[in-house]
């Protein structure tokens, strides 16, 4: 292979910028030509592309976000949309592609493998929900800025002695509830992988003042409820003055961890080697912490991931 292109879609995640740069510099390293596609797979069908070369990912290591945008194409689901961005990846020449996302660009990645695109992909979400890796790019940046949020919060719940219910990213996987919630001490965690069970939460919260806790954090994913819905019944139920705080989009910004940038890093490079042998339909991984690859499909009907252990010593140690 001499030419590759490369992509982000989907929500970006910090840590984006690094693979970028590591798909461009093994590339350039290998001897290898490297596109870069703006705004995802848009971009892709619109020939939004230009040829990356060592300076044009220079000083983004540190930058969240992704350089190359992103989107979540709809187009690109259609037949015809697909078709496009074949036609245009034949006219510019690209023999292999890479994709960095989330589990809607993987299916993006295998109908492209499908038609004759060697394509691989490298887990770039904040969620940690690509059942095939142990982490995705920027859930570890996500969960130390949730962190960060959380210890803030326990500063002003504990001077009011009331309880906080914090909302966090997670649509249907509940890991950066879980990771955050056990390193920040929460109270109580929700998450969509547990049925919701506010009785039992507004007992544990009342137990926990019966005992002489002042104030609670409860951290909430997204995909298990509604934490300005949960405020008003939390303090009815429990009697303590209850707050709520979305967190939003901020997980989705800042500088990377070292840990997401290496990470990062090492998939890109990966990636590269896959695509120099020829070989597409894959995803990247990291697996007892090497990194590996696996068939696209088998990552995409893997079942959901969810580590109950984890939950529960959160829950045990918060008591
Ligand atoms: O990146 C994943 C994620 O952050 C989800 O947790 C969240 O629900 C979703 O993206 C929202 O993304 P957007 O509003 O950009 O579609």
């Amino acid at each position: 292979m001499k030419t590759i292109g490369v992509l982000t879609s989907g929500g970006d995640a910090p840590g984006m910028n690094a693979a970028i740069r590591a798909v461009v510099r093994t590339a350039i390293f290998k001897g290898m030509k490297v596109y870069g596609i703006r705004r995802g797979y848009n971009g892709l069908i619109n020939g939004d592309i230009r040829e990356m070369d060592l300076k044009s990912v220079g000083e983004i290591l540190h930058r969240g976000g992704t350089i190359l945008n992103t989107a979540r194409s709809e187009i690109f689901k259609t037949e015809e949309g697909l078709k496009k961005a074949v036609t245009v990846i034949n006219v510019f020449g690209i023999e292999g592609l890479v994709v960095i996302g989330g589990d809607g660009s993987f299916r993006g990645a295998r109908d492209l493998s499908a038609l004759g695109v060697p394509t691989v992909g490298i887990p770039g979400t904040i969620d940690n929900d690509i059942p095939c890796t142990d982490y995705t790019i920027g859930f570890d940046t996500a969960v130390n800025t949730v962190l960060d949020a959380i210890n803030k919060i326990r500063d002003t719940v504990s001077s009011h002695e009331r309880t906080n219910i914090i909302e966090v990213m997670g649509r249907r996987h509940g890991d950066i509830a879980i990771y955050t919630g056990l390193a920040g001490g929460a109270e109580g965690i929700l998450i969509p992988e547990m049925p919701l069970d506010i009785d039992n939460l507004c007992r544990r919260i009342i137990e926990g003042r019966n005992r002489g806790k002042s104030s609670s954090i409860i951290i909430l994913a997204e995909g298990a409820g509604k934490a300005l819905e949960l405020e008003k019944i939390i303090e009815q139920k429990t009697g303590m003055e209850t707050r709520a705080t979305v967190l939003g989009y901020i997980q989705r910004g800042g500088s990377p961890t070292a840990a997401d940038i290496i990470l990062a890093s090492r998939m890109g490079y990966h990636a590269v080697e896959l695509l120099e042998k020829n070989i597409g339909n894959r995803v990247v991984c990291i697996r007892d912490n090497k990194i590996t690859d696996c068939d696209i499909n088998e990552a995409l009907s893997m079942e959901s991931r969810f580590d109950k252990e984890l939950f529960e010593l959160a829950q045990i140690l918060s008591i």
